[in-house]
């Protein structure tokens, strides 16, 4: 028995916020060495909302250099762009066929961001599940690492694999049920502007997230003036101080300490006191990933040779699991 399969992905809209990183890269990087793992860029989803095609190949090669620069281990890991393989597109129309409509009308996200977006929502926004349930099931994922919010994508992947295997596995299960991996900690970080909304790349306000490569100014100025409240002495369980309890989890995570030891090293704080010490620290996590990332996106060549070898390897996987879908859906093979 080979390692359990992992696949995840992130979509090269802007650079990667501490959400992302938090909720979904440091979950792979962190478990990578139990799993086979394929993380994609996942640029067939930028395209769910207006974008623009001057920025989509440069922002799809910053995220696949962030991918390396956060810690990824290609001994471990293969990275790849989800369009390279066009296994994506065509088992999501195959798909799309057996999905009953009114549960991609269910999505709270679509749903979301169809109300953010007003008039002109595509049929691709609606559709966007069933492209990242192809993006799990041709792999034959058993766990997906992602974020809080991603979670009913996930449970929607297993909704339709059981309808596709009810349908047409006639003596066995064609396509594998994965299993959500969701961190404890920072599977939801909040906006740095309201601690009850979720830190998102689509917040129109830039000082509302930490964004990966922020510069040490930049960070510095948003934490200084990220929202608080006037309580005196911080706590990390209140959940009447959502502010106090995002700002003081991060800090945790990217300090590298325990709750207890937060919650004791806090209490007696003021903001005054405590900004300037998560500054810092955010500021020093950042560091090595920004220095590795300047090397990694200088060297062109060595990325695209990255990404090359890892389309091979996830499209001879893909490929394989789409031929089994198209036998079990009775299609002709091509001549
Ligand atoms: P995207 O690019 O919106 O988000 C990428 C990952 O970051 C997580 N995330 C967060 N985690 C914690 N706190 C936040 N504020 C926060 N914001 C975002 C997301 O949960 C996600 O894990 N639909 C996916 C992309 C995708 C995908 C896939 C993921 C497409 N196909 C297949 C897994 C498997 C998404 O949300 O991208």
């Amino acid at each position: 028995m080979g390692k359990p399969r992992i696949l995840s992905g992130v979509q090269p809209t802007g650079n990667l916020h501490l959400g992302n990183y938090l909720g979904a890269i440091l979950n792979w990087v962190e478990g990578q060495s139990q799993y086979d793992n394929f993380f994609c860029v996942v640029d067939l989803h930028a395209i769910t909302v207006p974008h623009n095609p001057a920025t989509l190949a440069p922002d799809t090669y910053t995220i696949a250099a962030l991918y390396l620069a956060c810690g990824i281990d290609l001994n471990d890991s293969t990275i790849f762009i989800q369009s390279h393989i066009s296994a994506h597109s065509e088992l999501t129309w195959l798909l799309n066929c057996i999905t009953p409509i009114n549960w991609l009308q269910d999505m709270i996200q679509f749903k979301e961001k169809a109300i953010k977006q007003g008039e002109n929502v595509s049929a691709g926004l609606l559709d966007y599940p069933v492209l990242m349930a192809a993006d799990i099931l041709l792999y034959d994922a058993d766990k997906v690492p992602v974020g809080e919010d991603q979670k009913q994508h996930i449970e929607l992947t297993r909704d339709i694999a059981v309808r596709f295997n009810h349908l047409f596995g006639r003596d066995e299960p064609i396509l594998k049920l994965p299993e959500p991996l969701i961190r404890q900690e920072g599977a939801r970080v909040m906006s740095l502007a309201d601690g009850t909304r979720k830190m998102s790349k689509s917040d129109p306000s830039d000082l509302s997230r930490i964004n990966l490569l922020d510069t040490p100014e930049e960070i510095t100025r948003k934490i200084k003036r990220c929202k608080t409240d006037s309580i005196r002495g911080l706590e990390l369980d209140n959940l009447e101080r959502p502010e106090c309890r995002n700002l003081l989890t991060l800090y945790g995570i990217l300090a590298n300490k325990p709750k207890q030891t937060v919650i004791a090293e806090c209490q007696d704080m003021g903001w005054g006191q405590f900004k300037p010490l998560f500054t810092e620290t955010v500021i020093e996590a950042l560091r090595p990933i920004q220095e590795r990332y300047q090397v990694i996106i200088e060297d062109r060549a060595s990325l695209e040779s990255v990404l090359r070898q890892g389309r091979e390897r996830a499209e001879a996987v893909a490929v394989a699991t789409l031929d089994r879908v198209k036998q079990a859906l009775g299609y002709s093979r091509p001549l």
